[in-house]
């Protein structure tokens, strides 16, 4: 049984990131998409909210799991087995660092391949800092997340407006 693995921040899950795991869904026997973190970014949600949004979001996908790793994820997919990681590609402009990443991990797990999915063209300009930039304005959100997540991620805005922790 081939596994895919579709890591990321998923700060939050976005309808782009929904649309790459239905069709990696329909790809792989068994897909786990797995919270990872990025060292680099500071997340608003912890992981285990932005597992809880993923499983929301997935819970109609029966081939689809939801788990969370702090380190490795060439690591962690040698300790899967037989996988393939699983990235979505928006523009040109990501590809320069998905394909250091694909190495970087190939070169920790020999063997271990990177599949890229390309993004619908209508969700190319979609990332998760922009809607947590728009989430700041009166913008009709459905376009960007899942509906299942919209409200917790409204109510986390207001907590942060009213200066509340990020977390
Ligand atoms: N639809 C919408 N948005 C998408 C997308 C899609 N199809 N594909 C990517 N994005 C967005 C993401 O939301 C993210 O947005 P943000 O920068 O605003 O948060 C951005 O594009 C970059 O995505 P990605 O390259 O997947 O970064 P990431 O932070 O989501 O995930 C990890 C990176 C977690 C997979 C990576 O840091 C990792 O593997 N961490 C584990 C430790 C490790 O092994 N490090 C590597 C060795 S140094």
């Amino acid at each position: 049984m081939k596994i895919g693995i579709y890591p990321g921040s998923f700060d939050p899950v976005t309808i782009g990131h929904r649309n790459i795991i239905r069709r990696a869904a329909g790809i792989f026997d068994r897909l786990i998409v797995c919270v990872m973190v990025n060292a680099a970014k500071n997340p608003m949600f912890t992981l285990e909210e932005r597992v809880d949004f993923l499983r929301r979001v997935t819970a109609d996908l029966p081939n689809v799991e939801v788990d969370a790793f702090d380190g490795l994820l060439a690591e962690y997919a040698r300790a899967k087995g037989n996988c393939v990681i699983v990235k979505g590609l928006r523009a040109g402009s990501d590809f320069e660092y998905e394909f250091q990443m694909a190495l970087i991990n190939r070169k920790i797990n020999p063997g271990l391949d990177t599949m890229f999915l390309t993004a619908e063209h209508q969700y190319t300009y979609l990332s998760s800092s922009t809607v947590k930039e728009l989430g700041e304005y009166d913008v009709d959100l459905s376009d960007f997340l899942p509906e299942q997540i919209i409200s917790d991620f409204k109510k986390r805005i207001a907590t942060i407006r009213q200066g509340g922790k990020r977390q």
